[in-house]
């Protein structure tokens, strides 16, 4: 397996200079492995009081990371130093998440035991079941159950949540392999209990997108048997959301775990992380926005209008390091039309309009000035539309994707010798010095009308909020 070594930590001598106050400070400069440089401000505040300010982080390094680069330049993006095109054509997401999570691609031995240890895990614990029986409401939304129940599934594997990060190191292996298989067998049966459907469990002989997709689609009278292209397009949607580096959810899983928390609290909250509608939650609103164009027989003019005037943003374009093509966009573009051929859609109206408003965002000066590019989500959702999923499951789909990510990155914050927690600066803007009044010397306000609605109320704290004493 890959090593875990601490990363070096500076450049080849190349220094950086402030001048601060009339006194000149120098730092040293980190040179990434593929030329990237950053100033090591480490001991900026020790040295000059001042900290940086840099909301959003967009030009923050948060740490050193072996696992994936980007150049948003060039719409480039390597996993473990593999480019994305080379994994997406020859490997499959179980062996890419390996590659993910170890540092290197498995051999063959490695790759059988992975791939037997994934499987093996599919099943859940007979308890969690009960989550499924009446726990949650059918509108529950499966972001949140998803949160819950990989925060839950720790309960039930006591010695992989000791938070003793040795302790947690040491069953770091299956609690991988665990969660691997486990967060799809958690997705499909939320599906199922959301739409009254039995339950159905994973089958031994099935790869791991065939077996998600027979845990979705078959019946206890009738097997579901995907096409190859379908299971092959599904893992390749798996396989372009592995990783992608200092997002906001992995950057929330790296967060969590610099507290010493175990694997599963940390990805649980990077599926929280996620869900918002800028970050994985785009692939719904892309589908959202797309089917409202159908339905309005508009081109896109009008959410193109919207985007440039800032009230909207164009779902599924744009993207905070790629300011040209995201490499997984082209691929998923491409793949697009395969899928729709297999499903026997000649021509599927939402990838038609998907296209067009591509091509028309593609030559306005609004989009072109700010480097605006389709981003994966741009076309994720209308595969995943095709095949059946049901657009509230798209984000539960990029959480399946990015667990091997999440992973890994909980792996290196555990294993980095000194390990920081992260926590960052502010700048206070508040007030200062506010007095403290008491209530009784504080203006009346509207309390009378209050009081007089509270006297007219009934039961448990009417009388209590009515004499509102100090
Ligand atoms: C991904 C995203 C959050 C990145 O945001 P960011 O790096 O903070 O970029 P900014 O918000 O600084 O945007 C830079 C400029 O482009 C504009 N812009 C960015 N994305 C836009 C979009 N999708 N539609 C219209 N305008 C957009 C901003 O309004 C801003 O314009 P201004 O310079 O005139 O103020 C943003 O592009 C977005 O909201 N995209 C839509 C949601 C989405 O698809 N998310 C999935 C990401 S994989």
């Amino acid at each position: 397996m890959a090593d875990t070594k601490d990363i070096p930590s500076s450049g080849e001598g190349e220094i950086a200079t402030f001048q601060l106050g009339g006194k000149s400070y120098d730092f040293p400069v980190v040179i990434g492995t593929e030329g990237e440089k950053g100033i090591d401000i480490s001991s900026l505040r020790s040295r000059t009081g001042y900290i940086t300010l840099d909301e959003g982080f967009a030009n923050t390094g948060s740490c050193q990371s072996k696992i994936t680069y980007i150049d948003g330049e060039k719409g480039r993006l390597c996993y473990r130093g593999i480019p994305i095109e080379v994994m997406a054509e020859n490997s499959t997401f179980i062996e890419t998440a390996y590659l993910i999570i170890y540092g290197d691609l498995p051999t063959r031995r490695q790759m059988s035991d992975f791939s037997q240890k994934v499987l093996r895990n599919a099943n859940l614990h007979e308890a969690m079941l009960h989550f499924f029986e009446g726990a949650f409401p059918f509108t529950a939304h499966p972001m949140s159950i998803l949160s819950s129940l990989l925060n839950s599934l720790g309960c039930y594997y006591p010695n992989m949540v000791t938070n003793d990060r040795e302790k947690d190191l040491e069953s770091f292996d299956d609690a991988a392999a665990l969660l691997l298989s486990k967060v799809r067998t958690i997705a499909a049966m939320t599906y199922r209990m959301k739409n009254g459907l039995p339950l159905i469990y994973p089958k031994k002989d099935l790869g791991y997108s065939q077996n998600f997709l027979h845990m979705m689609f078959s019946e206890p009278y009738h097997e579901y048997y995907p096409h190859d292209d379908v299971t092959k397009a599904l893992d390749l949607i798996l396989l372009l959301h592995s990783d992608h580096e200092q997002n906001c959810s992995t950057s929330t899983v790296r967060m969590v775990a610099s507290s010493g928390a175990n694997l599963f609290a940390s990805v649980s909250a990077g599926v929280c992380a996620l869900w918002g509608p800028l970050h994985g939650g785009a692939n719904m609103a892309v589908i959202k926005m797309l089917e409202e164009i159908y339905r309005d027989g508009d081109d896109g003019t009008r959410f193109i209008e919207a985007a440039k005037g800032g009230k909207t943003r164009l779902m599924g374009f744009g993207h905070r390091i790629y300011k040209s093509y995201d490499p997984r966009a082209k691929i998923l573009s491409e793949a697009a039309d395969k899928v729709f051929h297999v499903m026997r859609k000649k021509k599927d109206p939402l990838l038609e309009i998907a296209k067009r408003l591509e091509e028309k965002a593609r030559s306005d000066p609004y989009f072109i000035e700010r480097n605006l590019y389709p981003n994966v989500d741009f076309y994720s959702g209308t595969i995943l539309k095709s095949i059946g999923l049901p657009t509230d499951m798209f984000t539960v789909l990029f959480a399946i994707g990015r667990m091997p990510g999440w992973i890994a990155h909980w792996r290196e914050v555990a294993t980095k010798p000194k390990s920081k927690i992260i926590r960052p600066r502010q700048i206070y803007q508040g007030e200062v010095n506010k007095p403290y009044i008491k209530v009784r010397n504080r203006d009346a306000g509207d309390l009378q009308d209050y009081e007089s609605d509270v006297s007219k109320s009934e039961g448990y704290g009417a009388a209590e909020n009515a004499s509102f004493k100090a």
